[in-house]
């Protein structure tokens, strides 16, 4: 057996498609290690979201270095966003590393490999879209999945967001086909796996060019025995049809989180960052998603310091975290992304006044999730049971439906393990997580009488 290491950055996009690449080895006889010193093959898998994720992908691209000026029988590839943007300034800047694939050229892996292996050959480079095909044919292999699993239905995005550089690395739309991603479901199920989260760049446009739809698969996932929890990201509040919202109301193993970037709370900046939705048609999808779902909890991206953000628009932002009470915010700092329209635009705003509002967006929207999270005490939420905790072993762990990190009391644990779906009475909460105590059937009727 060979080692083989990859090191993931970014979205759940491409920790999926590691999962892949590795899954792709297995069968050349690679071996996923822990520590690059322990392989024969270093993989780096980039993403350029955001400037801050190409300056640890240069971090990690310096010990690389090292690591073969000390073995240079060492293959090293570089994959993902940044090789599909950046192929000329890798070959220039890291003439020594083997591999170059773009999102879209990952399946070939094996190949490249079996290329660059042979005596005098040069450096495999392919970053070439698939433009020919209207479907995504790829198979979900994960080589040890535990109950909850990703599972890529579509990939690349026609939404051009003039700040975003995911069309223009990632490429046109493409969906896999519904029975595709239902075989593999069914084969995770055989696996053990209890719940997926379907991935799309903008998964309610999945299907659009087959006749297909994200409700569709829904049903059809819902109807799989074995399967417990269905959950997707990501959205885009435009493209949310009333066919999904209605999937909360009729299929219960759909989790009550809604993953819903809304990016600012100005109208005026929408608009120049291209998203085709107000505030107000924001509002009135969640207020829909909320009828169909009482107990249903919202997350959300927001970018603070969009070119021409003005503090009026900013108090929208603001104005609007607090009126929709997320459970969980992601702000982000503006990053200018080389080849979008966004970054030709005049940026006035100093870097200071930016930083400043993104601590007061973060500072309100701890607040809010501390405060939704310290209502959940007296509660009872089923989790789903994942192993046992990080930072305390001797404590299970596992998600509420609505995606929050909830820890089982010591004592209650015996028995219980991964992929038990628990019902638990909480009694103690924080910004990031719950903890309780396996709800008996006293502290249940409680709870009923309480909320009748
Ligand atoms: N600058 C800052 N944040 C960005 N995002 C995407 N592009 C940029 C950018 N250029 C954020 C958006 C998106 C999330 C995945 O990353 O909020 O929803
Ligand atoms: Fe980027 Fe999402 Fe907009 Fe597509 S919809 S361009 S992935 S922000």
């Amino acid at each position: 057996m060979k080692g083989v290491f990859v090191q993931t950055f970014g979205c759940q996009m491409n920790a999926s498609d590691s999962d892949r690449m590795k899954a792709l080895l297995a069968p050349l006889g690679y071996l996923a290690v822990e520590r690059p010193e322990d392989a024969e093959l270093v993989l780096i898998n980039t993403c350029s979201i955001r400037e801050k994720a190409e300056q640890k992908m240069n971090a990690v691209a310096n010990d690389l270095k090292r690591l073969k000026e000390r073995r240079p029988e060492l293959v090293l590839g570089v994959t993902g966003c940044v090789a599909q943007q950046e192929k000329e300034a890798i070959r220039r800047e890291l003439p020594f590393v083997d591999i170059v694939l773009g999102p879209d050229n990952i399946d070939e892996l094996p190949w490249a490999l079996e290329q660059v292996l042979r005596p005098n050959s040069e450096a495999y480079v392919k970053t070439e879209f698939d433009r020919e095909a209207r479907v995504w044919s790829t198979r979900t292999e994960l080589l040890n999945p535990g109950v909850s699993a990703f599972v890529s239905v579509m990939k690349g995005c026609d939404h051009f967001c003039s700040y975003c550089i995911v069309p223009h690395v990632r490429g046109r739309e493409k969906s896999r086909p519904i029975q595709d991603v239902i075989n593999d479901v069914k084969l995770l199920v055989a696996q053990g796996v209890k719940e997926v989260t379907f991935l799309g760049q903008n998964i309610n446009t999945f299907g659009k060019r087959a006749g297909e739809s994200l409700h569709e698969l829904f049903y059809r996932a819902h109807d799989i025995e074995g399967l417990e929890r269905i959950r997707f990201t990501t959205s885009h509040p435009g493209d949310l049809k009333d066919e999904l919202i209605r999937c909360f109301q009729e299929l219960p193993k759909l989790c009550s989180y809604f993953h819903l970037p809304v990016q600012s709370g100005s109208d005026r900046i929408l608009k120049t960052m291209r998203r085709f939705y107000s505030i107000d048609q924001y509002r009135e999808r969640v207020s829909a998603l909320r009828q169909a779902r009482r107990d249903i909890a919202f997350s959300t991206d927001f970018i603070v310091g969009f070119p021409g953000e003005t503090e009026e628009d900013f108090l929208q932002t603001l104005a609007l975290a607090k009126e929709i009470r997320y459970d969980n915010v992601y702000a982000f700092l503006y990053s200018p992304r080389p080849g979008t329209s966004a970054a030709e635009r005049e940026d006035l705003t100093p870097a200071s006044v930016k930083l400043e509002r993104l601590s007061r967006l973060q500072k309100l929207s701890h607040q809010e999730s501390c405060a939704l999270h310290a209502a959940e005490v007296g509660q009872i939420r089923e989790i789903l049971i994942e192993g046992p905790s990080k930072k305390d072993p001797s404590r299970l762990t596992g998600r509420t439906s609505q995606n929050v990190p909830c820890h089982v009391d010591p004592e209650d644990s015996r028995g219980l393990g991964r992929g038990d779906l628990v019902e638990v009475l909480i009694l103690d909460s924080a910004l990031t997580h719950l903890s309780g105590r396996l709800a008996t059937q006293a502290s249940k009727a409680e709870v009923q009488s309480e909320t009748r």
